[in-house]
């Protein structure tokens, strides 16, 4: 049985909010960059570094098949987050931007050549454009864009124009981590595959607030990051399909991803090892795993419910201020928890100063979607993001600081 999901007992849960920031209790509104960790994960990666610590894989000694086996069972957990359908095809990775640079690398360099198209679009970190970018460059392919519309959704409008038999690779977010906008990924993998085309998911902002299901999404590759959702930093994950994964040549080379080293020529491990080169980062894997199992825990559901519902209260209160501009779609159906907003003429900048001297910590920037900024003519946004511990009087607390950055500017 669950218990009712008590937004003010789970912010207790996460021990870097219980401190003041300026002499203000610290509220945290930055979570799209990286959430916060809750006790839970930090003492399995405490009482991982205390007990079991060793090199995995390697040993035979009691430590090392002990972090062998956290490290494999954290796989597991991940996994079985996102519904995979085998644990061999999640890949360990550094994070998400790491998992769209092996397949821009390992997939692309072999399977896309002049004259063919990537097709990305407008709403896309700078993760999801710059690999696709280099690798247009080394295979001379052409790089095309779905173009957004004025609530900086997709257009699909023109899919077909930019969607073509060219098109070998739709690399596309499930989540915009500037404005927060869900993007249809199951249709959009439908279309793509139509046409031929394989289907990358950039999910560092998918994976977060609920769980996501591979298989039902229909796509080939999702990549996404421990820190995002509560886990560690240095940690994150590729799913591809299996078929994929065994056809692609090695992202790197080194230790731990090979079967047969000789003199001139090696062999390879099999997936999802042949991609894991080098002494992988054990501990975040561990930590990834215990923030699935930590989610897991709190419920789905009830995080979901949650967030709706502050943002809910959020949109309404932040809509109000006088001057604002709120960017992204209107809809909440629409739109993760991020609230991405300008002030009149105050800058992101000074927004975002004058509410951390009231404790209030924002984003402000480009959010490394420069593109988007361009489409909306800004040089930057202030961006308040949200996740399960925080609170309406959080909420409160931006608003009261909004007051003040109005006080400053009048
Ligand atoms: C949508 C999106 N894609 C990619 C990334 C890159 O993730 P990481 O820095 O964890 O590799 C981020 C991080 O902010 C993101 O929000």
């Amino acid at each position: 049985m669950t218990t009712r999901f008590d937004p003010v007992e789970m912010r207790s849960r996460f021990p870097a909010l219980a401190q003041e920031v300026h002499g203000r209790p610290l509220v945290y509104l930055d979570s799209a960059a990286t959430s916060q960790k809750p006790r839970a994960v930090l003492d399995v990666i405490d009482e991982y570094y205390e007990h079991d610590n060793a090199n995995v894989h390697r040993g035979i000694h009691e430590l090392s098949r002990r972090a062998t086996v956290a490290y494999e069972e954290a796989r597991t957990k991940v996994a079985r987050w996102i519904n995979a359908a085998d644990d061999s095809e999640l890949v360990w990775t550094r994070g998400t931007t790491e998992a769209i640079n092996l397949v821009a690398m390992a997939w692309g360099l072999d399977n896309v050549a002049e004259g063919d198209e990537i097709l990305i679009s407008v709403l896309e970190h700078h993760s999801n454009i710059v690999p696709w970018q280099i690798l247009a460059a080394r295979t001379k392919a052409k790089l095309r864009y779905i173009e957004l519309d004025d609530q900086g959704r997709l257009d699909l409008s023109t899919l077909d124009e930019v969607l073509t038999e060219r098109t070998k690779i739709l690399a596309i977010s499930h989540v915009s981590n500037s404005l927060g906008t869900i993007n249809p990924v199951r249709t959009l993998a439908e279309a793509a595959h139509r046409v031929g085309a394989v289907v990358m998911v950039d999910g560092a902002q998918g994976a977060v607030h609920t769980q996501v299901d591979v298989q039902a999404l229909g796509v080939d590759f999702y990549a996404f990051s421990g820190h995002k959702m509560c886990g560690p930093t240095g940690i994150g994950a590729l799913w591809a399909k299996k078929e994929l994964l065994e056809a692609m040549a090695p992202y790197q080379g080194g230790g731990e991803m090979i079967h047969i080293v000789g003199r001139d020529a090696s062999t390879w491990a099999s997936v999802p090892h042949k991609f894991e080169a080098g002494t992988p980062n054990i501990a975040g894997a561990v930590g990834m795993g215990a923030a699935v199992d930590f989610l897991t825990d709190v419920g789905v559901d009830s995080i979901v419910e949650h967030e709706r519902a502050l943002m809910e209260y959020a949109m309404d209160r932040v809509r109000a201020v006088p001057g604002i501009t709120v960017y992204g779609p209107e809809s909440l159906d629409e739109r993760s928890a991020v609230i991405s907003f300008t002030l009149g003429d105050a800058h992101p900048h000074d927004i975002s100063t004058i509410l951390d001297a009231e404790g209030v910590a924002v984003r402000a920037g480009h959010h490394c979607a420069q593109l988007v900024m361009k489409h909306f003519e800004v040089a930057a946004t202030a961006r308040a993001s949200f996740y399960l511990y925080n609170t309406t009087d959080d909420v409160d607390r931006l608003i009261e600081g909004l007051g003040k950055v109005r006080e400053i500017f009048a």
